[in-house]
């Protein structure tokens, strides 16, 4: 892909509308600012630049321009920002672009698609007569069996032969999960492949079908590309359907998901098992705003409701319930009642605050007034959060009439409530500053002014300035080059240049990290250019006073110190 239309395209869009249509960003000054969504905070820290249509995070120093924040927010590579953005400016792309891979992933994922491939075709196999009987039973028939790669593993260790025969190690096979001392991990177990976030399987659960006393389930452990705790089983298909259908539902198991599907509902996404991390909660929360939790409807599963709850409530997500008959999760539910009755569900989900005064009055009864008190405020502040008056009026009357309470007590007290929070103030944290020396700062700051005002490039090629630091000789030479390359140097598509040169990216985000004049002046590019050769002339001084220390023969002493001289007077 020829870079003029990768600039081309960034600059047809504004990196405001596309990090503004992710997070809310308000504007303060020449800047906008929002809670970045790098690393966990709620502060808004991350700065967005119209002008220079990049963005920097003052707390987790992430940089970087519209391309870097589709990829690093959407975990999407280069390719898919870059056709995202191109059908959005009608710019085709075409399909052929180059990617970025990391060379060590590819052998993962090249391990785990043969494995993939073995295990489907065992459960084609005869030896997965009984496998398939058992699949059969809970009602999987061979297009779910295929839309979802459902696999066998056998008793045997093929497949770690296999895999060696491919050129695998059996450590590698160690890392990535697959085998054991030369041994198959999975053994005699239905595959169920787990995908990443892109849809690329990348490990599995193995589920038993015959009835022994192991575990139901059998996961791959973790493994480089394999963290439990960022990944959501569907995530990939749920991405595309959550957008259409404007909401996502949540379950516990991958199979709740499968049968979810088999009845058309692919908005979905299964916990597996583990508790809901932040990340996951992010995950979720750029599908949709609008979540409904339908986890098992056992005690264990309500019980996570409430907590998961409270979490997406936290992350500004509007959440309703659907809550099942105690014995049953999503998979038993609709075998058993059918589509029709589940949608009714979903269409019929309770709003979490009115979820959660159903869920007390089952199960906290004879609980202490104070108690009781305490429970009704925390929903009345819940609520106070929420605009729409016609919902605050229904869960007000729900909470009147569940606790018995007159509604215009409880109206008072959310007005009062309502009041007295007041909206929290906007207030940009400010730049975190590490401290650099004065050699340092006049480095970053002559990058940034090559970065951004032409003239200084021209101005500062000729000087010949010579830098110690090999990633700043790397950095100027690449500054250069991509002005005689394109003949103009703009930051933002300076970034796209470097984008797999990770030491001048690291070398730009240190650099951004400071503020700078907008408008650099001759004079203080001629003091810049003077703080860098100073460094080099102390540097070299030093060198020579070291050198001298250490020479015995006075004649070259005397030429030593002659150096010396002629260095400290600018010779
Ligand atoms: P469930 O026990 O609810 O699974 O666990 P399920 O969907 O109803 O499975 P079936 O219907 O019995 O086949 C929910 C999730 O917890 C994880 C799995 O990811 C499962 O999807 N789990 C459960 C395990 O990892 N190991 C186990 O032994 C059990
Ligand atoms: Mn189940």
């Amino acid at each position: 892909m020829p870079s003029d239309v990768i600039n081309d395209i960034r600059n047809k869009v504004d990196i405001i509308d596309i990090i503004g249509e992710r997070i809310p960003l308000i504007s303060r000054g020449k800047n906008f600012f929002g809670v970045c969504p790098f690393h966990d905070d709620s502060n808004p820290s991350l700065c967005v630049s119209r002008e220079k249509q990049i963005y920097t995070c003052f707390s987790c120093h992430a940089t970087g321009n519209v391309y870097t924040f589709l990829q690093n927010y959407e975990h999407w590579d280069f390719k898919q920002a870059l056709k995202y953005l191109g059908d959005r400016v009608g710019i085709d792309v075409g399909i052929k672009s180059v990617q970025r891979k990391n060379p060590k992933f590819d052998r993962i994922y090249q391990a785990y698609h043969i494995a993939l491939k073995y295990y489907q075709n065992n459960l084609a196999s005869s030896y997965g007569k009984e496998a398939k009987k058992y699949l059969a039973q809970r009602k999987l028939d061979d297009s779910v069996i295929k839309e979802f790669e459902i696999g066998l593993s056998l008793e045997n260790d093929d497949l770690t032969k296999l895999l060696i025969k491919k050129g695998y190690s059996l450590l590698e096979l160690n890392q990535m999960g697959l085998s054991s001392d030369s041994r198959d991990i999975y053994k005699d177990r239905i595959m169920f492949p787990l995908y990443d976030l892109n849809g690329k399987p990348i490990a599995f659960s193995g589920r038993i079908y015959q009835d022994n006393n192991q575990n139901k389930y059998l996961n791959t452990k973790e493994t480089e590309l394999f963290k439990k705790g960022n990944l959501l089983y569907h995530y990939h298909i749920a991405k595309e359907e959550a957008r259409g259908k404007k909401f996502v539902l949540v379950m516990e198991g991958f199979m709740d998901v499968i049968r979810a599907s088999t009845i058309g509902i692919r908005n979905t996404i299964a916990l597996m098992g583990t508790a809901l991390t932040k990340e996951q909660i992010k995950l979720i929360r750029r599908l949709s705003p609008n979540i409904i939790l339908c986890l098992d409807g056992d005690d264990p599963g309500q019980e996570a409701t409430l907590k998961a709850g409270e979490l997406f409530l936290k992350e500004g997500c509007e959440v309703k319930v659907v809550v099942l008959p105690k014995e049953e999760d999503p998979d038993t539910f609709i075998l058993r009642e059918g589509k029709q009755k589940f949608e009714d569900l979903i269409e019929n989900a309770l709003y979490f605050s009115n979820y959660k005064i159903q869920r007390y009055k089952t199960t906290k009864k004879g609980q202490s007034d104070k108690e009781k008190a305490k429970y009704i405020n925390q929903i009345l502040k819940e609520t106070s959060a929420l605009t729409d008056e016609i919902r605050i009026e229904i869960i007000l009357k729900n909470l009147a009439k569940e606790f018995d309470i007159g509604y215009n007590t409880l109206e008072m007290r959310f007005r009062q409530m309502k009041e007295e929070k007041k909206k929290p103030e906007f207030i940009i944290p400010p730049r975190k500053k590490i401290p650099i020396n004065k050699y340092t700062k006049a480095v970053h700051a002559l990058i940034y002014f090559l970065l951004t005002q032409d003239f200084a490039v021209q101005e500062t090629r000729m000087k010949h300035l010579v830098f110690p630091e090999e990633k700043y000789r790397m950095t100027f030479n690449e500054i250069f080059y991509y002005y005689d390359q394109y003949g103009k140097l703009n930051i933002a598509d300076f970034y796209t240049y470097i984008e797999d040169k990770e030491e001048i990216r690291k070398v730009i985000d240190d650099v951004l990290q400071e503020e700078y004049e907008n408008v650099v002046t001759q004079d203080v590019l001629q003091d810049l250019y003077k703080v860098i050769q100073e460094n080099v002339k102390n540097l070299e001084m030093n060198r020579l006073k070291d050198k001298i220390k250490e020479e015995m023969d006075p004649i070259e002493q005397a030429k030593i110190a002659e150096q010396i001289r002629k260095l400290r007077i600018g010779d």
